[in-house]
This record gives structure tokens, C-alpha cells and sequence, in this order.
């Protein structure tokens, strides 16, 4: 069968209306990352009480994986599958490791990957094209379990396709960092951020240093909305135990999600000072912090027992993380908005002088980062050593950054552009496009309670991550992250309502050719997948319908969604 550009949907709709076969669901192709190559035929394949054979050629992990959707499907439809070859998942070891091909006829059927994650978004493309009840628990026999006639050829556009998860501002659960983790999979996203430590909560358990949980875990408030001044005087906190974490890691992986750590240095750093003090330049007290903002309390870059306490953090968490990339932070050391007139500890620290003076840094408006540049350089030696490479926010770029890492551009686009310029890899995350904590509508008196900014689905979906780039550096840009900071955020309801539908339109930045784009296909996909969120019992926003605040979702019951789809036509 000869590739084609996608059907326009319409024109789906239309070939499915002519087949012979039962009709699949009427949202047939509204999967989401849209797949590169897809042609749709006449017919339709029948997957109820299916025969199903899986190569033996394939590893454990990418059995599993079929497996899993099996199940699910299985589930959802009330009828056990056979052993047979209808369904055929096979082994193709000439295609990429993220590659998949779907064929589907109306009397067989298969799929064909390399590894794992080429089996995971070969069963997420195909659970898309069946019934959202596939995402659910209860059996809904006559839903339809037919998939078109199609042939599906697809592979992501970017090899890093992040999500960042901010547990230190509001603690998240296990149960609910892997609902975010099946979230991601089901818009094939690869990498999940995880940002354990900060100002307000050290997250990760790291048995050298156990008052890192014992006290860095836990403040003794909350900010009532922006009002710096107080809080709420509620002891607040949590933590990972490495088991957890574990957990976690082996969780991501059967779903082809890399977990990477961040570990915040020298800045956001106030809890773990207030948890072992000498490694301020002040030497405390410190208290985990109870506002938001930036603190101007950092680590001592003259205290070598910094690199002590950090090598022996890091040699814990690298057990636990098999990630080659190790976050390191490196954000917002200075002028912190906290403590207006106090000067940035560095600054008049007697330690940091002396270090300044070792290291022939000289007196200036850089001599800060140039300070910075030495912890962030000693501890990119420590983690090459051990085989890892660093991911910092993009401030590390300021002043001499050593080759080999990699740059994560937030503060806008220009840092990732800068660093693709001197040759460093970098991971667009600017903030104006990919922040996830900012409001989705105008209309903010409707909204949940937030931290400011303005960034609608169709602006996230409009961005473009080689805008503004010098012809011949695409090629660093490893990929597109969206960060989701919770200091506003504290129920999973609202972290879900601020995440979806916005990764969805993520998920088309990272995986779609850019020609592959467009706005009309995606909206009308947003039905389904609404339905499919459903089905999973996930929260989203419809402020893409007009429907704005956390209030004003309608039921999430399937039927009543059903109900109120059909009372509110596509076209709202
Ligand atoms: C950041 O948003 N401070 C990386
Ligand atoms: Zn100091």
C-alpha cells in the first residue's frame, strides 16, 4: 500500500461510512500524537474475542507491554482474545527503536516494532482508534470493537519528549505520579522530569543524610494565595523512600518513560539547609521555606563539604536512577526576590571570596557566575566519571560552561538557541510556550487560584522549537519539555486540569512532523480524547470549549460526557 499525506477527517469519516464491515467508532482517526504516515482503506477489523499471537522473538518488556493493552482490551470488551494469528504483533529489527508500522485489513492484522517503545506507541495508536472504553475498567460489550482498515508508519520527530513534575512545592503520590507517567504514555511522551528538591520540600530519601527527610521534608506552612507575608500554619510535607522511588523508575520504564532526577544546586537549596546548616554561607538557623519566590540563601561555594555532601547524594541517586541525564538545576541562584536589600550571600560570604580568589575570579557583575560555573563544572566531572551527563536550566550558560552538557532553555527561547549556537545540546522548555502553570483562559476570576501567565492550548500547539535557530544547530535541540510548577497546585484535580489537554497539544510539537500540524485535526481529535480521559478518570481543562474553572466540568461519568458532547456539538 502506498504512503499517504493523512486523510483530512472528513474524508476518514467518509471511507469508514462506505465499508461493509461493522462501523468503528465515528471518531475513528483522532489519535493524538497524530501518526506521520497514515492511510486509512476500506473495511474494518474485528478485535473482539480476537486471536492474538506475540513473537517469541520479542523481549520480556515488549511482551509485557502487549500484553497490557490485551488486557485492557479484553477488559473493556467482555470477551477473553484466542492464541491465533489474526493479530499478529511481530518483531522487526530493522526499524528504530521508537518506530512502529500497524497493517490492518479487515481479516488480519499486525504490528511490527524493533523494541520496546515501538511496541508501547503501537498499542497507544491502536488503543486511540478503538473505543475509550479500552482507557477504563467496565465493560462496555457493544461499544463497537472494530479498528478501520489502515496502514500506519510512525516514528517521533524528537528523540526527548518531556513532562516535568514538581513534587516539592505539593507533595504527589506514588498512586498519582504514576497516573501522570500512564498520562504520558498514552501521548507517547519518553521522559518524565522529576524535580524532588527545592526551597519548600526535599522529596528524596538519601540514607547518609538522613535529616534531609527527618527536616527538609516538612515546613510548617503554606502561602494563602500571594500573600508572602504569612500562611497558612499547616505542617505540610513528604517524601520518597528509594524503594518508592525504585518503584517508580521500573514503572516508567515498562512504559518507555526515562525518570530523570533533578536534584536543584546551588540555589533552591533552603530545605536542605535547614537540614544541615554548615552548608550555607551563613551557617542558619534556616527554616524549609514557607513562601514562594527565590530564596537568597544558597550552598556555599567555598565550603568544600559541599561536594561531599553532593557526591554522596548523587552516588544514591544515581542507584536508584538509571538515567544517563542527571538534572543538576542551577536556576535562580541570585537576586533572589526574598529579603529585599540583603546582598546575595556570595557576595559577601568570607568562604566564597577566598574561593573566588583560589580559582583568579575576578571582582565584577560576573564573578558570581563564574563561581557558579566551578560548582556546576565540578559536579559534571563528579557525574561524567560515574558515566552520566548534566542537564541544568539554561543560567549554567552563563559565563564558561564545559562542554557536554546539555542546556534546558526556559527563561524563553534564547538560551536554547545560544547554547545550539556554541554547540551544546539543548531541551526547549521557554516558558511563555511550555509552562503549564499558567492560565489557560482570560478569564481568571473563573480559573482555580494561579501564578500568573496566559498560555491557551492553541498557543501551545502553534509552538515551533527550530524558530529562531541558525540554519545547522537544529540538530541540538534533543526535544520539547513542558514544566508544570506546583506552588498553586494542590490537589491531583487541579494538576490534572492544568495538564491536559495542554500536553496533548505538547505531545504533537514533540512527536509530529511539523508539516504534519494542524490545528482543525487536533481540536477535532480533543472529542475523543476527552472521552478517553474520561475513561481514565483523569481531569482536563475545557477551557478550549469555552467552559472555563475547575467548577464547571461537566460530570465525568462517560454517559454524562456522552450527553454533553452531543449537546454541545463540535463546532462550540
Ligand atoms: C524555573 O522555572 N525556575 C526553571
Ligand atoms: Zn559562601
Amino acid at each position: 500500500m502506498t504512503m499517504k499525506r493523512i486523510f483530512p477527517i472528513f474524508a476518514a469519516v467518509a471511507l469508514l461510512a462506505a465499508c461493509s464491515q461493522p462501523l468503528p467508532n465515528p471518531e475513528a482517526f483522532s489519535v493524538i500524537p497524530c501518526p506521520n504516515e497514515v492511510s486509512l482503506s476500506e473495511g474494518a477489523f474485528n478485535v473482539k474475542g480476537v486471536a492474538i499471537a506475540i513473537d517469541p522473538a520479542l523481549d520480556e518488556a515488549s511482551q509485557a507491554a502487549v500484553r497490557r493493552f490485551v488486557s485492557a482490551l479484553e477488559t473493556a470488551s467482555g470477551v477473553k482474545t484466542k492464541s491465533g494469528k489474526a493479530l499478529s504483533f511481530v518483531l522487526n529489527a530493522n526499524l528504530a527503536p521508537e518506530q512502529y508500522v500497524i497493517d490492518i485489513q479487515p481479516k488480519a492484522a499486525h504490528v511490527e516494532a524493533s523494541a520496546l517503545n515501538g511496541f508501547v506507541y503501537a498499542c497507544e495508536t491502536l488503543k486511540q482508534m478503538l473505543p475509550a472504553a479500552i482507557y477504563g475498567s467496565t465493560v462496555q460489550a457493544d461499544a463497537g470493537w472494530v479498528l478501520p482498515c489502515a496502514h500506519i508508519e510512525d516514528q517521533p520527530r524528537f528523540a526527548y519528549r518531556g513532562m516535568h513534575m514538581d513534587p516539592s512545592r505539593h507533595f504527589w503520590t506514588i498512586e498519582e505520579t504514576k497516573r501522570y507517567l500512564d498520562v504520558m504514555t498514552a501521548y507517547k511522551l519518553n521522559r518524565l522530569h522529576w524535580h524532588l528538591t527545592d526551597d519548600q520540600g526535599w522529596r528524596m530519601e538519601v540514607k547518609a543524610y538522613p535529616r534531609l527527610t527527618e527536616v527538609g521534608a516538612w515546613r510548617n506552612g503554606t502561602v494563602i494565595k500571594k500573600d508572602w507575608g504569612s500562611n497558612d500554619g499547616i505542617r505540610y510535607g513528604g517524601f520518597y523512600t528509594q524503594e518508592q522511588m525504585k518503584e517508580i523508575v521500573a514503572y516508567a520504564a515498562e512504559r518507555g518513560i526515562t525518570v530523570i532526577p533533578e536534584v536543584d544546586l546551588p540555589g533552591h537549596m533552603v530545605a536542605a539547609l535547614a537540614a544541615y546548616p554548615g552548608l550555607g554561607c551563613t551557617g542558619g538557623p534556616y527554616e524549609v521555606w514557607t513562601r514562594w519566590g527565590v530564596a537568597k540563601d544558597i550552598l556555599c561555594a567555598g565550603n568544600d563539604e559541599i561536594f561531599t555532601f553532593l557526591e554522596k547524594v548523587f552516588d544514591e541517586l544515581m542507584d536508584i536512577f538509571p538515567s544517563e541525564y542527571i538534572h543538576i538545576g542551577g536556576d535562580e541562584c541570585f537576586n533572589g526576590d526574598a529579603e529585599p536589600g540583603r546582598p546575595d550571600p556570595w557576595d559577601v560570604c568570607p568562604k566564597c571570596a577566598a574561593k573566588m580568589k583560589e580559582l583568579g575570579i575576578k571582582k565584577g557583575p560576573m564573578a558570581k557566575h563564574y563561581l557558579q560555573n566551578y560548582v556546576t563544572a565540578r559536579m559534571q566531572d563528579f557525574l561524567n566519571s560515574k558515566g552520566r551527563k548534566i542537564i541544568g536550566w539554561d543560567e549554567i550558560l552563563e559565563g564558561n560552561l564545559a562542554p557536554g552538557a546539555t542546556v534546558m532553555s526556559w527563561r524563553g527561547v534564547e538560551g536554547g538557541i545560544k547554547a545550539a549556537e556554541k554547540g551544546f545540546d539543548a531541551i526547549m522548555t521557554p516558558s511563555g510556550l511550555c509552562y503549564f502553570d499558567y492560565y489557560q483562559s482570560q478569564e481568571r476570576d473563573k480559573e482555580p487560584f494561579g501564578i500568573g501567565g496566559h498560555l491557551p492550548l492553541e498557543k501551545v500547539y502553534g509552538y515551533e522549537p527550530f524558530d529562531g535557530l541558525k540554519p545547522g544547530t537544529e540538530k541540538h535541540i534533543l526535544g520539547v519539555q513542558a514544566n508544570l510548577w506546583t506552588e498553586y497546585i494542590a490537589t491531583p484535580e487541579h494538576l490534572e486540569y492544568m495538564l491536559l489537554p495542554r500536553m496533548c497539544a505538547l505531545s504533537e510539537i514533540q512527536w509530529c512532523a511539523a508539516d504534519k500540524k494542524d490545528y482543525a485535526r487536533f481540536d477535532a481529535s480533543l472529542d475523543h480524547t476527552f472521552k478517553m480521559l474520561d475513561a481514565m478518570g483523569v481531569n482536563y481543562s475545557l477551557d478550549c470549549r469555552g467552559l472555563v474553572g475547575l467548577d464547571r466540568q461537566p460530570a465525568r461519568t462517560p454517559h454524562q460526557l456522552k450527553k454533553y458532547l452531543e449537546e454541545n456539538p463540535r463546532n462550540w
